[in-house]
């Protein structure tokens, strides 16, 4: 016999609980329908009670003492909005005391999700996640069941509205990087700590989440290469224009005969590649199975309603889940552990921007330097230089990134080279 109601604890009542509190009222109908069963929020954990909401709601509902829900034994959904790693011991209690999990909290899944999803096992239940990754895109699912016929081979994911809002306003507006975060955060995109978008944490605990479940795998978040865009300049988004590409925060996740290959970093993307056209505060992942071919997921990876959209449909699943006594969602427990591939061993093409002095032989020096470590090189652009220092930046073809960097530490010792400024991956296909 299922439940005549289902009742349900909110952890936080920010950005991303706002935005499900008024779906649950906005779509109150359909909700019901589809999970057969009334839905109510009982309570919803708050720092401070007093502060203006972005959504009405009842001022009894709030509390700011988590114990209210973790120990109510009426409540059987605890949604998890809080963020932070903090938030594991909520989940932890949440669990222990019998009751189903939802969260939207990337860095927790990433780096707790094996012994959080475990402990739900032990206690027959589950944690629903698909908000982690992508916002409103769903991800998590399509990865666990609809592509599940298939050996993933690639995924490329442009997977931080932040940083992904930044770069597309400063490339087609130019505006300055500041100005463009300060946009973003009063959008609701960025996390708590903003550094976690733009340092590319954040993007590499979604690439972590993701790459499980396309691998099948045990990732641990520290084998991720990460690198951020903070340092990245207009000047370079306006030679990659120049050059047919624009820069995009990239998480990339590979299975090569070698092993995984992991890795979050700015890239240069060519202009007629789907992941170009993912603008402003929009995710994309692009996925290649072996049988399916080639797929890509689109749309709002951040913000407000987006987010909620997955997190009340995950709450659809879970109370469906509790009426009917059906789950699907174990595949986690069958995660192997896989080699991951160094850095070092992959392959790229690169993006080099540097400042020469504007005498003989500086060019032949260069070009001396790739061709030692068989670095082949494929565009060059040099502007007229001014007193006497000229800019140079250079396009290589795709050659294992140490023979790279062996001709970078060259280069950085040659007498004509005044500064190296930036060196970025390219994407060619
Ligand atoms: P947020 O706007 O900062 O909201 C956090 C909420 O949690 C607030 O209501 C806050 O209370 C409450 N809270 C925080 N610490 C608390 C504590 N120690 N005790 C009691 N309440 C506490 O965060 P958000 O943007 O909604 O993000 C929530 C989660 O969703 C994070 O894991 C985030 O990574 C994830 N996420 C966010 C987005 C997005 O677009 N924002 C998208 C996908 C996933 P007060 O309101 O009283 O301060
Ligand atoms: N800060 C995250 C982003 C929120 O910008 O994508 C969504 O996870």
């Amino acid at each position: 016999m299922g439940k005549d109601i289902v009742k349900v604890g909110l952890l936080g009542l920010g950005t991303v609980g706002s935005g499900v509190m008024k779906i649950m009222e906005m779509n109150k109908e359909q909700v019901r329908s589809r999970a057969g069963t009334e839905i109510e929020v009982k309570k919803i954990l708050v720092r401070d009670r007093e502060k203006p909401r972005e959504v009405k709601v009842d001022p009894s509902l709030l509390t700011t003492q988590a114990a209210e829900i973790l120990e109510d034994a009426e409540i059987d959904v605890v949604i998890e909005l809080v963020g932070g790693l903090g938030a594991k011991d909520y989940v932890e209690a949440a669990l222990r005391r019998g009751k189903y999990v939802i969260t939207a909290n990337k860095d927790l899944m990433a780096t707790a999700g094996a012994s959080l999803l475990q402990l739900a096992r032990d206690k027959g239940r589950n944690i629903y996640y698909e908000a982690s990754v992508g916002g409103g895109i769903p991800l998590i699912r399509p990865l666990k069941h609809s592509l599940g016929a298939n050996r993933i081979l690639r995924l490329i994911g442009i997977i931080n509205g932040t940083t992904n809002y930044i770069l597309t306003r400063m490339d087609l507006e130019g505006m300055e990087f500041a100005e463009a975060l300060r946009e973003a955060q009063a959008r609701g995109f960025a996390e708590q700590d903003p550094s976690n978008d733009l340092e590319g944490r954040d993007a590499a605990y979604k690439l972590c989440i993701l790459a499980g479940l396309a691998f099948n795998s045990n990732i641990d978040f520290n084998s991720i290469h990460v690198e951020g865009i903070a340092n990245l300049s207009r000047r370079d988004l306006l030679y990659a224009r120049e050059l047919g590409f624009t820069i995009k925060l990239l998480a990339i996740g590979e299975e090569t005969d070698a092993g995984l290959a992991l890795r979050v970093h700015p890239a240069l993307v060519p202009l007629t590649h789907p992941l170009a056209g993912v603008l402003f505060e929009n995710n994309a992942l692009y996925v290649e199975g072996n049988a399916v071919g080639e797929v890509m997921f689109y749309g709002r990876g951040a913000g407000s309603l987006p987010t909620g959209s997955s997190v009340v449909a995950d709450l659809i699943e879970v109370v469906r889940s509790i009426n009917h006594q059906v789950e699907n969602g174990v595949m986690e427990s069958d995660f192997r552990d896989k080699k991951v591939v160094p850095l070092e061993e992959l392959n790229s093409a690169f993006y080099l921007r540097l400042q020469a002095q504007d005498q003989p032989g500086v060019f032949a020096g260069l070009a001396n330097a790739f061709s030692a470590e068989m670095v082949s090189l494929d565009m060059i652009i040099q502007k007229r230089s001014r007193e006497g220092r000229a800019e140079i930046v250079l396009v290589t073809h795709r050659e294992k990134e140490k023979n790279f960097n062996a001709a970078l530490a060259r280069i950085h010792k040659f007498p004509g080279i005044m500064a190296v400024n930036c060196v970025y991956r390219v994407i060619t296909s």
